[in-house]
């Protein structure tokens, strides 16, 4: 629901406080764009554009909300699944009154109140480039990217009122030059028809259901359902359970293709369609009724996620970033904020998340990363899992940092949030090992959350190659918590039958397994899972096959970095891909007098 903000405040008294909001002060600076992004000399912004503003305020009570969303996710904590209701949430969180009241006066001394609406912790401004510019005393300019070709509107400082400052954590758009991308890559498209996709290559081949020689080179839903150990699970589609997949970037989901891919590869679930969500203006075009689209990422994601999670009911949530002008450059790309905002305001939020986007970690600013990281960490308490993919560059191809002179490990974000779930990629099935584009490592900007404690100083003791410690966080956030496979999966595009890799395979290969647990607690009279983390790092690991063979790629500047699948959890592959039918058993209770 939206309130204008001069509604919200009908009867505050404001006037007397007018002259105490204070000079303006500098907020944010930047002393350049980050690499690859270039200020465009000959660029003009046109100030009368529409652009949305958001003010976030600052939560209150932080660190102790973290430590809820930890006891509600930790086994054996008297709390632990009960999990926070949308006003528990906002109650616990909810910015000081004063906050908006000052932000609210010099909205009101910019008379730019009646464009502002308030949505929870957020006072978002629709209005003009030229209203933002006046509000934050600042010039926004165009910035090019020198490797993709996009121009972006942005500022390398603003200004905002000296008393503004201990209430305010971020606005935006202004300093934040990167957008997410899919991580994905195309192997083959337009791939001849297959004939020998579903057939075994001769019955020896098979063992367990597993086709090995079939599945050692392409993945098939059957691969994963034999590999994973759920061919003969079947969850409910009427308990309330539910999974969704994140779209972003104009990545459309194709109905016609899911019927196809469901037809050809996934019979049980033939005639089974998802439902779509459309935030911020996002859409899902179907390529059919209006020419070319990027269906890839889309596709590849909701053709697995709904056929391995099916029974499930599934939904698509598509958020747009751009205006609705056809604007030559784009002003408003703050996917992340929109889709968690949305999901936020949702009384009931689907309880499996699975996101195939991100972004090196260094090239998102700070304040920017906490505040999206805190986003995830409401969704968390709310009682849902958030998978993300942990990117295609192993430790990061480019070794890179803000700083130009610094080599560095490149994390990914958002898979260094500590309150998400990064799922890494394997290949081939005898044995199955780490794939090279693997992505994994250690947050700058993330400390170690406790849960990862044990583990994580094993393998730095243990293994990890003292050479290369320099060239990452050893305190930081470390991730994937756990992978899939992620080579070479069949997917229908516009129609044919495709190969995509990529660890966007990987995520919505486990958020299903995960949906499906989740569908089987539900239907035990148990709470889903919520936030995986904590049972993961106690409980579930056992419930994983441990991937010991393998290396993920380093950085091309460093003869041997990267790290490599070691026994127990590494930064390539976590613990390891999934065994449904172990993770079932210690997920109901099954093994307790094991422990
Ligand atoms: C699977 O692929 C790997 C790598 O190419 C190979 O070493 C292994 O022998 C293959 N296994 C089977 C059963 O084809
Ligand atoms: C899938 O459903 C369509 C129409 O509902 C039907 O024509 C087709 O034969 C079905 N295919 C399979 C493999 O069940
Ligand atoms: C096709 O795309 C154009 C431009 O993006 C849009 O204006 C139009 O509404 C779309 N048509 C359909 C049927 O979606
Ligand atoms: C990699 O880094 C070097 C310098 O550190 C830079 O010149 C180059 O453009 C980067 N390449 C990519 C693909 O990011
Ligand atoms: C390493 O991680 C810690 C904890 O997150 C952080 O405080 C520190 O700034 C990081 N160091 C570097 C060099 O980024
Ligand atoms: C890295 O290895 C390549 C060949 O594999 C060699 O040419 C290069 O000199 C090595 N670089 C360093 C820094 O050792």
């Amino acid at each position: 629901m939206k309130l204008t903000l001069a509604a919200f405040f009908i009867g505050t008294a404001v006037a007397d406080q007018l002259a105490s909001l204070g000079k303006y002060q500098v907020f944010e600076k930047l002393a350049v764009a980050p690499a690859p992004w270039i200020a465009k000399k000959d660029g003009h912004v046109d100030t009368d554009l529409s652009f949305k503003l958001r003010i976030h305020l600052k939560n209150q009570n932080i660190a102790a909300f973290h430590q809820k969303v930890f006891d509600v996710s930790t086994p054996n904590h008297v709390l632990y699944g009960r999990h926070l209701s949308r006003s528990e949430v906002n109650k616990i969180l909810a910015p000081s009154p004063k906050g908006f009241v000052l932000v609210q006066e010099w909205l009101e001394s910019h008379n730019l109140a009646q464009k502002s609406s308030v949505q929870n912790d957020w006072i978002v401004l629709e209005g003009t480039i030229g209203d933002a510019e006046k509000l934050l005393q600042t010039q926004y300019e165009l910035f090019e990217n020198t490797e993709t070709g996009k121009v972006t509107a942005r500022t390398l400082a603003y200004n905002i009122p000296a008393s503004l400052h201990d209430y305010i954590d971020i606005i935006a758009p202004t300093t934040k030059f990167s957008t997410p991308s899919p991580h994905m890559s195309t192997i083959v498209k337009d791939y001849p028809a297959f004939d020998t996709k579903i057939s075994a290559s001769s019955p020896s081949d098979i063992h367990d259901g597993l086709d090995v020689v079939a599945c050692n080179t392409t993945i098939t839903p059957n691969c994963i359902k034999a590999l994973y150990k759920f061919k003969h699970f079947r969850g409910s589609r009427r308990n309330g359970n539910e999974i969704a997949l994140a779209g972003f970037l104009e990545e459309y989901a194709q109905h016609d293709d899911l019927a196809t891919f469901l037809a050809t590869y996934a019979p049980e679930a033939n005639g089974s369609d998802f439902k779509t969500e459309l935030i911020n203006g996002g859409k899902n075009l179907q390529v059919s009724v209006n020419g070319t689209q990027n269906t890839g990422e889309a596709n590849l994601d909701i053709q697995y996620g709904l056929a391995l999670a099916y029974p499930t009911p599934t939904t698509y949530y598509s958020t747009g970033g751009r205006p609705p002008e056809n604007t030559p450059y784009e002003v408003d790309n703050e996917p992340y904020l929109e889709f968690l905002t949305y999901l936020l305001a949702l009384d009931k939020i689907p309880q499996v998340i699975s996101i195939s986007y991100g972004d090196t970690e260094w090239t998102v600013p700070e304040k920017y990363a906490h505040t999206v990281c805190n986003l995830f960490a409401q969704v968390a308490a709310r009682g849902v899992s958030v998978f993300i993919s942990s990117g295609d560059s192993g430790s990061g191809s480019n070794c890179s940092s803000i700083d130009p002179g610094k080599l560095q490990y490149t994390p990914d974000f958002p898979s260094t949030c500590p309150f998400v779930t990064s799922v890494g990629a394997t290949f081939h099935v005898v044995p199955e090992v780490a794939v090279p584009f693997s992505g994994g490592g250690f947050s700058n900007y993330f400390p170690r959350p406790e849960y990862q404690d044990g583990v994580v100083d094993e393998y730095l003791s243990e293994h990890a190659d003292p050479a290369f410690t320099k060239y990452y966080n050893t305190t930081g956030r470390a991730y994937p918590d756990i992978s899939a496979q992620g080579v070479r999966f069949h997917l229908i595009v516009t129609g044919q039958d495709g190969q995509e890799s990529g660890t966007s395979a990987s995520a919505p290969t486990y958020a299903a397994v995960v949906a499906l647990l989740n569908s089987d607690r539900i239907s035990n009279g148990l709470p889903p899972f919520g936030f995986l983390n904590p049972w993961l790092y106690s409980r579930g690991a056992d419930g994983h096959t441990d991937i010991v063979g393998g290396k993920g790629s380093g950085c091309r500047q460093v003869n041997g970095s990267g790290f490599a699948a070691v026994s127990g959890w590494d930064p390539v592959t976590g613990f390891g891909t999934p065994n449904f039918k172990e993770l079932q058993d210690i997920s109901t209770g099954d093994d307790s007098d094991e422990s």
